[in-house]
């Protein structure tokens, strides 16, 4: 499975600018980046001995803020975003790069023990996340995590209003990515959660346009009752 947009957000023409202009986090869609980061790793629980996806991985300022792990797979569809991540990631021998796309990744890594992604997922069309949703459902350790850091917007609503807003501040780029991306709709994806059989954990604000999503494949009922057979 690919997805249709894959080509238009590869992110090789803005790899060598990528790591100074996310620190600018006065722009709108960079406002809360380095919390949302440190979030999404602390909200996965991954501990020493997990086998661990980076997906939509970039420069690696996300795999660089996880700890150690028995398994650590980046995957982007970037080769310059990935070389960036490689040097700064060279110390880490557990870490794995892996060049696919955002769903046909998890064709040739069926199991996992825990996912996050930054900044990925809303290269993806609505539909698309559910695929996406099903995809990790299908892989991840029961009782695993899946954490999303991400731009998002509660509803249609609020999407109406923040282009209003930004239209107002003459913002024409953050309008740009609000109509011309798939920014998470929260309302459209917490049924695609349930429906890929994945539990809501926590749904975070961190700025405006800056969110989280972390959710958990259930684990069996027998392996929640002590003593259960
Ligand atoms: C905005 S960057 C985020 C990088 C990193 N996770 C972070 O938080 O800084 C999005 C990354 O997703 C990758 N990407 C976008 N669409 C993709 C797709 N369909 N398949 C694989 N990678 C994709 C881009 O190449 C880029 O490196």
């Amino acid at each position: 499975m690919q997805s249709r947009h894959v080509a238009d957000f590869n992110h090789d023409p803005w790899a060598a600018g990528y790591d100074v202009e996310v620190q600018n986090e006065q722009t709108p869609v960079r406002a809360g980046y380095s919390a949302v980061l440190d979030w999404a790793v602390s909200a996965a629980q991954i501990t020493p001995t997990q086998v661990v996806v980076d997906l939509g991985s970039g420069t690696g300022n996300t795999s660089a803020r996880i700890g150690a792990a028995a398994r650590m797979i980046c995957v982007d569809i970037s080769a310059r975003m990935t070389a960036i991540a490689a040097a700064k990631l060279a110390h880490r021998p557990e870490v794995t790069f892996v060049q696919a796309d955002l769903l046909g990744f998890f064709a040739t890594q069926p199991r996992f023990d825990a996912l996050v992604s930054t900044y990925a997922v809303h290269h993806l069309t609505g539909a698309e996340k559910g695929d996406l949703l099903r995809l990790i459902a299908a892989g991840l350790r029961p009782g695993g995590r899946a954490v999303f850091g991400d731009l998002m917007v509660k509803n249609a609503a609020e999407q109406q209003r923040l282009v209003a807003l930004y239209q107002g501040l003459g913002d024409a780029d953050t309008m740009e990515g609000l109509t011309e991306e798939f920014y998470w709709r929260i309302d459209l994806t917490l049924p695609q959660i349930a429906a890929a059989g994945l539990e809501l954990v926590e749904v975070r604000r961190f700025s405006e346009l800056s969110w989280g999503i972390g959710v958990r494949r259930p684990a069996p009922a027998h392996a929640l009752r002590p003593g259960g057979c």
